[in-house]
């Protein structure tokens, strides 16, 4: 496959006389950002690779001040908001962060990735949503990462959207169990990220309720835009009546393909309309990160070299300093 480079330049034409293979579609691109090494040999490729891997696990990132809550919303199914939710609290839980994922999507995609079993009957968001029951008793340990723990959701969530309709404050189940979890612990938590279900309902509803920040990933493909409207309207209306401290801190542009000229025209716009909350780094589209959940992981445990695993790796990256540089300004206020 020909795919680019995470920094959106074309591949460059040096490897060109080499058979297109799955060691190809593995390489990282033509410099590594992280070691400033150009490699244009299929061994030097390898080597900056594997140095790649092994920092991984190695480098201790900045924490927040406080507990950082992104939603990750965008009505549109497809979009990446689960491959993103997983992948950037992935690469935020190895370079020691502690990260709790809340799944609330009924289809359960990001348990699946986080390797976090979620079959019928398994205690989950629904029971937290609509049973009252606390989130330390059902947020499950990924195997991969001691500090990243998910709340799964399972199919038992397709009816929660109505069962919630006729419970008091619906709207706050989330917010008041994520509260009581995060006091209970003592706000030993870095990150929350919450993956939301392709609807603005009720559960997303929830979701912008008990968060501070909201994350929307953009696919890089035609009508990119459309209907975003629709989610920054349900944001503000959130905003003024049920979350005040709710905004839209992160855009993040997936699955991008520089082969394409349609690719950097949608990333032109949303720049042009988002301007600085836009991430830098945009994620390739890469078939490492579809392979991944079939295995029931994120791409950064499952091929780390990969060009999908290095893109995430950069926006979490700089989710974490900027949020290192947001805590600095705003020092004094923070409890
Ligand atoms: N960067 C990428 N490259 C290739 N495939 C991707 C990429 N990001 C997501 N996908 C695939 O696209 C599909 C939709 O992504 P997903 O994260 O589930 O979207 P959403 O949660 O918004 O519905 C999934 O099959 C996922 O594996
Ligand atoms: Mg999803």
């Amino acid at each position: 496959m020909n795919e680019q480079s995470v920094d959106g330049r074309p591949e460059t034409t040096s490897n060109s006389a080499e058979p297109v293979s799955r060691e190809t579609e593995r390489s990282t691109p033509p410099v590594s950002r992280e070691t400033g090494i150009a490699f244009d040999t299929p061994i030097a490729r390898e080597a900056a690779q594997a140095v790649h891997v092994l920092n991984v696990r190695q480098e201790q990132w900045p924490r927040p001040a406080t507990t950082r809550v992104l939603t990750v919303a965008n009505q549109k199914g497809g979009v990446g908001k689960t491959t993103s939710a997983v992948n950037i609290a992935a690469a935020l839980a190895l370079h020691g962060q502690r990260v709790l994922v809340i799944d609330l999507d009924p289809q359960g995609n990001a348990s699946t990735a986080l390797g976090i079993d979620h079959v019928v009957g398994t205690p989950s968001v629904y029971d937290v949503l609509l049973g009252g029951r606390p989130i330390a008793e059902v947020a499950t340990v990924a195997e991969f990462a001691p500090t990243l723990r998910c709340v799964p959701a399972t199919l038992d969530l397709a009816g929660a959207d109505i069962e919630l309709t006729s419970q008091v404050a619906r709207e706050y189940r989330l917010q008041r169990a994520l509260n009581a979890f995060l006091k209970a612990e003592g706000d030993q938590v870095d990150y929350v990220f919450i993956d939301c279900p392709p609807s603005l309902g009720l559960l997303t509803l929830n979701a912008l309720v008990a968060a501070r920040e909201v994350l929307i990933p953009i696919q890089c493909e035609y009508y990119a835009l459309e209907g975003l409207a629709q989610l920054l309207n349900t944001v503000e209306l959130v905003t003024s009546h049920l979350n005040p401290t709710l905004e839209v801190t992160t855009v993040l542009l997936t699955m991008y393909d520089s082969r394409t000229r349609l690719a950097d025209q949608v990333a032109d716009e949303v720049r042009k309309h988002f301007g600085e909350l836009v991430l830098s780094p945009m994620i390739p589209r890469n078939v490492r990160v579809s392979e991944a959940p079939g295995f029931g992981q994120t791409v950064i445990t499952y091929d780390a070299g990969s060009r999908g695993a290095i893109g995430y790796l950069q926006a979490a990256r700089e989710i974490a300093d900027r949020g290192g540089a947001a805590s600095t300004t705003s020092e004094g206020t923070q409890q």
